[in-house]
């Protein structure tokens, strides 16, 4: 496979309270990048957390911080997120129907990956006009659980998205999100998922590092 494996475990299953070290566990740990699940208690019915919490955390670490925008009106974000130090800004497609092109572009212009999010629901069709814009996403995220919360079963009738996608965009990143762990990684993995957003397998094992590599393994050797 022509794309490189990300491994990003999900903070919203790590201790908010002690963040910043709980990140630099996770990192020490082999995380690629850090999964930041925003969430307005609208689009999703929970509330997590928003710009200041990113730019508090941009002061302890460099890394990637992959902002996943669960809101009804991502555009409102832009340029909070992108002033707070964010890296990726991946909305939701649900969310964007009429302004996606200026989302993306407003994203860009803060310096951020513009990524786009589709709901179980939501067919794949939808966010082919998104990666073959004049300027397109960077990153398809398919959800493989209904968003909102950790610790979901995986549904694995997701894979058919991503298998389509990885036919159709050889060289596009695909994040996969909702119930990834040792138990379903081989199929995210063989259907052509490259990022890989992992919560409670990683923050609830008491060894994240063996987690990890077993996760980009499973991409590795797909
Ligand atoms: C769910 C979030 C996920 C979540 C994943 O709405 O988008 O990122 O934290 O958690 P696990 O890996 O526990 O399903
Ligand atoms: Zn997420």
């Amino acid at each position: 496979m022509g794309v490189t494996p990300n491994i990003a475990p999900s903070m919203l299953s790590s201790d908010f309270a002690n963040l910043s070290s709980e990140a630099q566990r996770i990192l020490d740990s082999g995380a690629d990048w850090l999964h930041m699940d925003i969430m307005d208690g609208h689009f999703v019915p929970n509330l997590t957390i928003g710009a200041p919490v990113i730019e508090s955390l941009r002061k302890h670490t460099s890394a990637y911080l992959d902002c996943h925008m669960m809101v009804t009106n991502p555009l409102d974000y832009v340029e909070a997120l992108g002033k707070a130090g964010a890296s990726g800004f991946t909305f939701h497609v649900e969310t964007s129907k009429d302004n996606w092109q200026e989302l993306i572009e407003s994203i860009k212009s803060q310096g951020m990956r513009p990524g786009v999010a589709l709901n179980p629901g939501t067919p794949i069709g939808e966010v082919y006009p998104l990666v073959e814009a004049e300027k397109p996403v960077e990153m398809v995220l398919v959800m493989t659980v209904e968003p909102g919360f950790g610790g979901q079963k995986f549904i694995p009738e997701m894979m058919d998205k991503v298998r389509i996608l990885r036919k159709r965009y050889p060289s596009l990143d695909i994040e996969v999100d909702g119930g990834l762990g040792p138990s379903t990684i081989d199929m995210a993995a063989s259907a052509g998922a490259n990022c890989i957003v992992a919560g409670s397998s990683v923050f609830g094992s008491s060894e994240p590092a063996e987690v990890i590599s077993l996760l980009r393994n499973s991409v590795e050797k797909a």
